[in-house]
């Protein structure tokens, strides 16, 4: 699929007549069809012998829809052969198949199953016939159907995913076909998979060129074949076309790229304030007949590194204020969701986070979706490993074999995306300190940049010193630094003229809700962070002042990176929490303590130093709770902005006053513990900007729920995300309670998944209940098919219980 040619067929350009004329034409029921292939899988987990073959029974089965993730539905145990740094549940092998009809009517089309993401090594067979064999448990992939089909008869689709053999990742990968399918049928003549090629040049605020490049197959029916492109804007006004005519092949070879421009008369620009997008409609047509129909997303932009200045966006100065983020979606798992996924770059989009760095894989197409319309840069990543392994049984094993298709595969199906503004080829490759990597990194550059020059691409280094062989080879445009904060500043010794990024920073570690007392020293796990701190609980002290050996502290680097123009950007480790790597700890914890945002969704107080730094709303955040032995002495912390100064009241006593002086991030007050009210004024000019107050709780009385929406799509896969706060009898959230919490839900909605955000909670996800950590827990409702009222009732012992209503429609 990837030999497309352009065969030299000349191609004529219309009169604008014609075109016009073209371009009204409506659609026919003949074009593309896409359509969702989720619904109605029989699964059984472990091997099965012929699980391809038609006759099979599979009737006692377990029916579901997808995305699914086996291993979320599973129980940890550190002898999961995953480890403790895979996430610590099951993996194996599972089976999938599906019976489905294709109509009569379909005879003479083309028909395709497109897999978006299959966890890993999957096997796919139609009607008995292996269709394929795909290693990358992250990338897209497509199967032809057509010569196998019963047309008008019933068909048998049968995957088998492997995932036995681990560890195979150093993060939770989960197991299963955890992504979207689509069945797509088409006419003989038609648009290619990942058809499209749209780039946008010239552009500013009176005009830009809209450049598409089309690949076509099967288009010996010309003369009369015709292709043409309309621009809409986001209200669905036409703007720009372009067509042409297409003469008739001249050779056997039924594969065409035609591209043409659209002129687009004061566009409004894409940017991560007005992510405004546009659509092009690209139509295929013989006579009157529209063939295929084929849309794309389009952002109208410009931007540049540049070596000194750092990173621009439509000509204005800004930087990449990023994160890196896994794919699991915390007690979710790796099923994709696309609500799921949404929350959570609303969340970071509320900390003023404007960059995703899809560590270390392909993302799901969902994601970048998100990013083109919420406005996010994206970092594009491709390999966690080259041929050397990172763990045992990863992609090392199949690099050589599958690089090139798997990366000019991902770089096809995403490229169309304005979100994304970098391509990265690889994060801490071993190979960096070999002269391999002399070799490899200008191939993997020549694929990416065969198939888009439009971007400049990258590799994740942590070891961004003059050895590195992969910046040595001279492939790389961005030079990418993975930690190494306090090098920056000699960037330029090192690399004259270069242009930096830091591809991933920081690695601070917080448990939500978990304070340790004196909070003004940094330790380094594990020199400084010795025994005291590896308490039993396994938690790091929520004050931003734990980290590795090899990252920061939040402030440390942001510090850094404020400094310098020529610093174009960052991608924290992580926005969120994610399944696997709990560094510093191992078994019991399964959950990593990087996130800015627990697994569970809720920010760790180190989210409002971001915000009071990189929005400009009011932020006044004090931390910690005001819960303590009477007589200690307590770390109060405040991130503000917006103000001179935050002044500090004990029972109605002040503090006295604080300012950040010099690069301060935040202000302290160490205090003597008395029971009661502390409150915090920020003010500026002397007049109150914000208030803050925290009680002293009691004893838990009663339970609180709170949707993050109320009414949800009744499409069986909208999700409620609800709160479940323990507070005391005056409504002030208990700081240790971890009460069991038991739900019962009625109507059109289920529980989809529990959570609380502790890193070595072992309980599992899939539950009606769930014990509180730190005053609070998570229940997903997930809306079934039929509209109506969901009803969600919390109870717990010796607690007042809570009900709430939501509405699918
Ligand atoms: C980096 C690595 C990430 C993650 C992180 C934890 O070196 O690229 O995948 O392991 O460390 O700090």
């Amino acid at each position: 699929m990837s030999s497309i040619k352009s065969q030299g067929a000349k191609v004529y350009k219309c009169t604008m007549l014609a075109i016009l004329m073209l371009a009204t034409l409506k659609p026919f029921a003949q074009t593309r069809q896409k359509l969702d292939f989720d619904k109605s899988w029989r699964f059984n987990l472990g091997a099965v012998e012929s699980g391809e073959k038609v006759t099979l029974n599979d009737s006692k089965w377990r029916v579901l829809n997808l995305p699914h993730d086996w291993s979320i539905e599973g129980t940890f145990s550190k002898d999961n052969p995953a480890t403790p740094e895979g996430g610590a549940l099951p993996g194996g092998i599972g089976w999938y198949r599906k019976t489905f009809t294709v109509p009569a009517a379909s005879k003479g089309k083309l028909v395709y199953i497109d897999f978006d993401g299959v966890y890993q090594k999957s096997d796919v067979w139609i009607n008995g016939h292996h269709l394929g064999f795909r290693p990358n448990g992250y990338i897209s992939f497509r199967y032809e159907l057509t010569p196998y089909l019963n047309f008008g008869g019933n068909n048998v689709i049968a995957v088998k995913v492997d995932n036995s053999v681990q560890p195979n990742s150093r993060w939770y990968s989960g197991s299963g076909i955890y992504r979207h399918v689509w069945l797509v049928t088409t006419n003989k003549t038609a648009i290619d998979h990942w058809g499209t090629y749209v780039t946008t040049t010239n552009v500013s605020n009176a005009s830009a060129k809209v450049n598409v490049q089309v690949q076509l197959h099967n288009y010996q029916k010309a003369p009369g074949l015709m292709i043409s492109t309309k621009l809409y804007d986001a209200a669905g006004k036409p703007v720009s076309l372009a067509g042409e005519a297409l003469s008739a092949a001249k050779s056997k070879d039924t594969a065409l790229t035609v591209a043409h421009t659209l002129t687009v008369k004061n566009p409004v620009l894409w940017s991560v304030d007005k992510p405004y997008l546009y659509k092009a409609v690209t139509q295929l047509i013989e006579g009157k007949t529209v063939l295929d129909e084929y849309t794309t997303t389009v952002g109208i932009r410009y931007f540049n590194f540049d070596a000194d200045k750092g990173f621009s966006l439509n000509g204005k100065p800004m930087k990449i204020l990023g994160v890196c983020d896994h794919h699991d979606l915390g007690s979710l798992g790796a099923a994709v969701n696309t609500r799921a996924l949404e929350r959570q770059l609303q969340m970071l989009k509320a900390m003023g986070c404007n960059g995703i760095r899809t560590s270390h894989n392909p993302p799901a197409p969902e994601l970048l979706d998100l990013c083109d319309k919420m406005g996010f840069i994206v970092m594009d990543e491709a390999f966690d490993c080259w041929e050397w392994k990172k763990a045992t049984y990863d992609y090392h094993l199949y690099f050589k074999e599958w690089h090139k298709r798997d990366l000019e595969d991902q770089v096809k199906r995403d490229r169309n995306h304005p979100s994304i503004m970098i391509w990265s080829i690889g994060n801490e490759i071993p190979q960096q300190a070999d002269s391999s990597a002399l070799r490899i990194a200008p191939e993997l550059a020549a694929i990416v940049h065969s198939l888009d020059k439009t971007r400049p691409l990258t590799t994740a280094n942590d070891r961004p010193d003059t050895t590195n062989k992969i910046v040595k080879s001279g492939a790389i445009d961005l030079i990418g630094y993975n930690y190494h904060q306090f090098d920056y500043a000699k960037f330029h010794d090192r690399y004259p003229g270069k242009k930096f990024i830091a591809t991933e920073t920081t690695s601070g570690l917080e448990t939500r809700g978990y304070y340790e007392m004196p909070s003004d020293s940094i330790r380094v796990w594990p020199t400084s962070y010795d025994k005291p701190f590896l308490r039993e609980g396994n938690n790091v002290s929520a004050y931003d002042n734990t980290r590795p050996p090899w990252g920061s502290t939040h402030e440390m680097t942001w510090k850094v990176m404020k400094k310098y123009d020529f610093l174009s950007g960052m991608f924290i480790w992580t926005g969120f929490d994610y399944l696997g790597e709990p560094t510093p700890y191992s078994w019991p914890s399964r959950s990593s303590y990087f996130g800015i945002i627990d697994l569970a969704g809720f920010p760790k107080d180190v989210y409002y130093m971001y915000q009071s730094e990189w929005t400009n709303k009011p932020v006044l955040h004090i931390f910690p709770h005001w819960n303590w032995e009477p007589g200690k002495m307590i770390d109060i912390w405040a991130y503000y902005n917006n103000a001179d100064e935050v002044e500090l009241y004990l029972n109605g006593k002040s503090l006295g006053i604080q300012k950040k002086t010099g690069d301060d991030l935040h202000v302290m007050w160490r205090v003597k513990y008395e029971p009661g009210t502390l409150k915090a004024v920020s003010r500026k000019n002397g007049k109150t900007v914000l208030t803050r107050e925290i009680h002293t709780a009691g004893a838990p009385a009663k339970i609180e729920l709170i949707a993050d929406r109320s009414q949800i799509k009744a499409d069986g896969k909208d999700l409620s995300f609800i709160t479940v706060k323990i507070l005391d009898k005056d409504g002030n959230v208990v700081p240790d309670a971890d009460n069991k919490v038991n739900f019962k839900i009625n109507g059109e909605g289920f529980i989809a998944s529990v959570d609380n955000g502790d890193p070595v909670s072992h309980d599992p996800f899939k539950a009606d209940y769930r014990k509180a950590f730190h005053g609070l827990a998570l229940a997903i409702v997930q809306a079934k098919e039929k509209a109506g009222t969901i009803t969600l009732t919390a109870s717990a012992d010796g607690l007042q219980g809570s009900t709430l209503v939501l509405k699918s429609r």
